[in-house]
């Protein structure tokens, strides 16, 4: 068997967010069962930067003056104004008139939610500028009650019609990071992107148990999970104790309470978060949190909006390889989402209600690389072939009897045997297939043989490691084997029939300057 890995340098994009901890593996935990089933959730980014969308005019702590004819817009997400315009902490408060949430209804979310296939809610109750989305009394200065929210309880609200709904709900709340109190570890704009001294981090970690504690008074009963964020700027074992401490000895909280692995570099939580970039082979359960037009607070002006089909594809990719993925949605400073994000949001709710079979309940396909014309995803002994590329769908790598081939809606797809799979007739781009086999034995690998005249190794079926996302969505996926990316590896594994000089060919969509590295590796004593 040969393995190609084509490995490029393509373009380096600017990354945010965080790093994480190596997973480690933990024993089976049934308080896991509901996240592991559900494989599809509704994210919210809300807060004052929303009332914003992207865009500021006033002064900089940079010595700038934004006017309206020059305005200060954001180069990346959003709800990072504060930080990447350099907005003083006294001009910021004021915004908080903006954001009024007078089209919000909880109880229209929730069901958005529902309706497009998601299983349960995480808002952001406070982000990193610090505003509590509900009326403090630790904080009543900085929340929905000076606010043009006028001390709505815009949490309980969501939080209690996605209960009412089935849903299971969670909260993000970034306790390390918070540039509108003094004290918050990590870099501050109101300090020129310095830092407080360890005094003063231990006054504002003191504080923010008090609000930990608040909100669990007020939430903690009706809370599924408890979603940290920004491990990294917390090395601080007393820190990670005290925050710890503050969730989990509340008289409100209970077990059932998840943990995400973002409260601090020492701490694992009950699930992996990567951002962005998928977990190949994971071993413990995970959630992909990605956006829809690349802010997770609202812009006006998003410019890398996703497409249905993208979409679906982020959702089966991530499903197939045993993760939950969580969608992001960027409501405006009135609560109202923009028709876009609406669209694309029924367009799956569409699709989930013909097709949630192959999603839900799933878990990793045995696959570790891709297939051409899709995704696979699997419950037990069958596999459901997400087709959306291409214009064959060939199934490689396993070659068990069938026992059954048919779309979910029950009509029946014609297959054939080929070398190390099968090829299937008559399925349609955007359908499913659930193909049922006598047993589940998977065994990678393209045949190839000198008969062949060529075989084409496309993006989709690669391993894909390191930082990567897919490009060419736009036009329906014509250009599915074209990847915009940060330093991947795209591998492919060959199943060598015999031996033969063969010649290797590459195309390279993107013009950018970069580079190309080819490495052929074998794991017999074949001559390459
Ligand atoms: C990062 C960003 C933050 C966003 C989060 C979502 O931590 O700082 O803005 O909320 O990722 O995962």
């Amino acid at each position: 068997m040969k393995k190609f890995i084509i490995t490029s340098l393509l373009l380096s994009l600017l990354s945010i967010g965080c790093t994480h901890d190596p997973i480690e593996i933990s024993p089976p935990d049934t308080r896991l069962n509901w996240f592991n089933d559900a494989k599809f959730g509704m994210f919210i980014h809300w807060g004052v930067y929303s009332g914003m969308a992207g865009k500021y005019v006033g002064p900089s702590l940079y010595g700038i003056e934004y006017t309206e004819a020059s305005p200060f817009l954001c180069s990346w997400s959003a709800e990072w104004i504060l930080s990447q315009a350099g907005i003083p902490r006294d001009t910021y408060k004021k915004q908080a008139k903006n954001f009024t949430a007078t089209q919000f209804d909880g109880n229209e979310i929730a069901s958005l939610a529902k309706e497009t296939g998601m299983k349960y809610i995480i808002i952001t109750v406070k982000h990193h500028e610090g505003f509590l989305l509900y009326p403090s009394t630790i904080q009543p200065d900085w929340c929905t009650s000076t606010s043009g929210a006028n001390g709505r309880d815009l949490i309980m609200e969501l939080l209690t019609a996605a209960k009412s709904k089935g849903l299971k709900v969670g909260l993000y709340f970034s306790q390390n990071l918070d540039w509108m109190t003094e004290g918050s570890l990590g870099e501050i704009p109101q300090l020129y992107g310095g830092k407080y001294d360890i005094e003063k981090n231990r006054t504002y970690i003191d504080y923010t148990c008090k609000v930990i504690s608040e909100i669990m008074d007020r939430y903690g009963e009706i809370l599924d999970v408890f979603w940290w964020d920004i491990p990294q700027i917390n090395t601080s074992q007393e820190f990670t104790n005290q925050l710890q401490n503050a969730l989990i000895k509340h008289k409100n909280y209970n077990k059932r309470i998840l943990q995400n692995d973002r409260l601090s570099t020492l701490a694992n939580g009950d699930f992996a978060t990567p951002e962005g970039v998928i977990i190949q082979k994971p071993e413990r359960p995970y959630e992909l949190c990605i956006t829809m037009d690349g802010s997770w607070g609202y812009t006006d002006y998003a410019n890398n909006k996703k497409t249905r089909l993208e979409l679906l594809y982020e959702i089966t990719n991530t499903v197939s390889k045993g993760g939950n993925l969580l969608l992001n949605i960027s409501p405006k400073g009135d609560g109202s989402l923009h028709p876009d994000a609406l669209k694309l949001l029924k367009e799956i709710g569409d699709y989930m209600q013909i097709n949630s079979e192959s999603i839900y309940g799933t878990e990793h396909s045995g696959f570790t690389h891709g297939q051409d014309f899709g995704r696979v995803t699997r419950k037990g002994n069958s596999l459901y072939l997400h087709y959306y590329v291409g214009d064959k769908v060939e199934l490689y790598g396993i070659n068990s009897p069938i026992l059954s081939a048919k779309t979910i809606s029950g009509r029946n797809i014609e297959y054939k045997k080929i070398p190390n799979g099968y090829k299937f007739i008559g399925l349609k781009k955007g359908e499913v297939a659930k193909v049922t086999f006598s047993s589940i034995i998977i065994d990678e690998g393209f045949p190839i043989s000198n008969k062949m005249e060529e075989t084409n190794l496309y993006a989709m079926s690669a391993l894909a490691e390191g930082g990567l996302s897919i490009n060419g969505f736009e036009s329906g996926f014509v250009n599915y084997n074209s990847w915009i990316n940060l330093w991947p590896d795209l591998g492919w594994l060959l199943k060598v029939e015999n031996p033969a000089k063969y010649d290797i060919y590459t195309t390279i969509s993107n013009g950018g300057p970069g580079k190309l590295e080819i490495k052929i590796e074998s794991d017999d004593n074949a001559r390459i």
